[in-house]
């Protein structure tokens, strides 16, 4: 029994073997029609091609390599004559070894740096071929495709990115590609891109002028059929804002606290302002992370050099309040000392003395310095510092509030609508 299980077993083996190598191209009429050639047009015009492509999947952006990944429906339409058949409705083919042995436009993504088709679990394309001859091919592909990003504006930039389909081989006057004349590029409403918004995909051409058929003592040059697929992109500004624009404006302000701390407190303003000042630094290097090492300053540099600029004019406004402070110090020692002793043989340890009007010396040369003109002294050096903190109180958030409307309307409106 268990014999003839098996002989019926390797019967049906051979007869699957046999069919599966039976699969010859006289199985439908129209396989007998396929040829590998291109197809003949009247009058030597040229073939026309159509084009067009539904974009399902983009992103990926990786700023570093300048490329993106894009997952693609590319339609082709032609018409073969000679493929024109009376069969009812349109004739299917989905087998890759007929494809293989058929005729398809040579068209190539000129600036994909890989590119693959998707075979699970069935090759992915569909090819149909109406009664006159009318063939829609239609296949996905997955590219990696470059995008010169051009960072002036970064964060708050808007980019193009292109898809750019060349013909390898024939010139456009023997295979005229063009866009189809409605619909031609689409893409899937529901893309969601973490740092980018699509503002809008358009079809294009491009001047596609080549040399071609290059030889050690010639060359060619021919008009070729060049398409472009425009993706325009603005960057979503949220992210930024939250990790950089903010953080470094809160430490920017932070540093103002040093304005309203007491003018003898030196530890504790310097020791604030060089805080602020290491805080941003820590800060900038976040600023670089994923971004191309571009020769040119962008938008957020020039952000975080005027952060940086005004904690530094913060240190520079205390170094002014202090030398005033020293004076006054050293006016009121004066006046103590001269309380308590005769005029002329003082010589106070704390009175500092790297001012050239020193007013021990001038004592000492006989300009005789009252008292009362000593404590008035001290008195006005004292305003002084008051005043240039009170200045700073106000002046400091003035000009960054000023920095940031010029900053912001440059950024925002000038130099998009400049470049448009
Ligand atoms: C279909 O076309 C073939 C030739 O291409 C012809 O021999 C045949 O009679 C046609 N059949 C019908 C139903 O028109
Ligand atoms: C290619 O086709 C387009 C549209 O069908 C047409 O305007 C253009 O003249 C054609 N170019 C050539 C070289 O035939």
């Amino acid at each position: 029994m268990a014999i003839f299980i098996f002989i019926f077993w390797i019967l049906n083996l051979i007869n699957l073997f046999a069919a599966e190598s039976n699969i010859s191209l006289s199985e439908h009429p129209i396989y007998k029609l396929i040829d590998k050639k291109m197809p003949q047009t009247s009058q030597d015009k040229p073939l026309d091609v159509k084009i067009g492509f539904y974009i399902e999947s983009l992103g990926n952006f990786r700023s570093t390599e300048m490329a993106f990944d894009v997952d693609l429906y590319v339609y082709t339409s032609w018409k073969d004559a000679s493929m024109s058949h009376n069969q009812t409705g349109y004739i299917l083919i989905n087998d890759k070894n007929v494809l293989d042995k058929m005729w398809v436009p040579d068209l190539y993504f000129a600036n994909a740096r890989t590119a693959y088709f998707h075979d699970v679990t069935v090759p992915n394309f569909n090819m149909f071929i109406d009664k006159d001859g009318v063939i829609s091919y239609g296949t996905r592909v997955t590219l990696t495709v470059a995008c010169n990003l051009v960072l002036k504006n970064y964060p708050l930039d808007k980019q193009t990115c292109s898809i750019k389909i060349i013909s390898y081989a024939h010139v456009k006057e023997e295979m005229n590609v063009t866009w189809f004349t409605e619909g031609s590029v689409r893409y899937n409403p529901e893309i969601g891109l973490p740092e980018f918004k699509i503002m809008a995909i358009t079809s294009d051409y491009c001047n596609g002028t080549f040399h071609y058929t290059i030889t050690d003592t010639s060359s060619r040059i021919g008009d070729f059929s060049c398409l472009l697929g425009l993706i325009d992109l603005e960057r979503a500004i949220g992210y930024h804002i939250v990790q950089s624009y903010l953080p470094n404006a809160a430490i920017v302000i932070i540093s103002w606290v040093s304005f309203w701390i007491d003018r003898r407190a030196v530890p504790a303003r310097v020791s604030l302002s060089f805080t602020c000042l290491l805080t941003l630094s820590t800060q900038g290097n976040g600023l670089r992370y994923a971004l191309p090492p571009v020769s040119y300053s962008k938008a957020i540099d020039h952000w975080f050099g005027v952060c940086m600029l005004f904690i530094f004019g913060v240190l520079l406004e205390f170094a002014l309040v202090n030398s005033y402070m020293r004076r006054a110090n050293k006016y009121n020692n004066l006046a103590q000392s001269m309380r308590w002793s005769t005029p002329g043989i003082y010589n106070h340890p704390e009175t500092d003395t790297d001012t050239e009007e020193d007013p021990v010396r001038r004592h000492k040369l006989g300009n005789f310095v009252s008292q009362p003109e000593l404590v008035y002294k001290a008195m006005f050096f004292n305003r002084r510092a008051l005043a240039v903190d009170q200045i700073s109180r106000v002046a400091f958030p003035g000009a960054f509030a000023c920095f940031n409307l010029v900053y912001w309307y440059y950024y925002l409106y000038y130099s998009n609508s400049v470049e448009s």
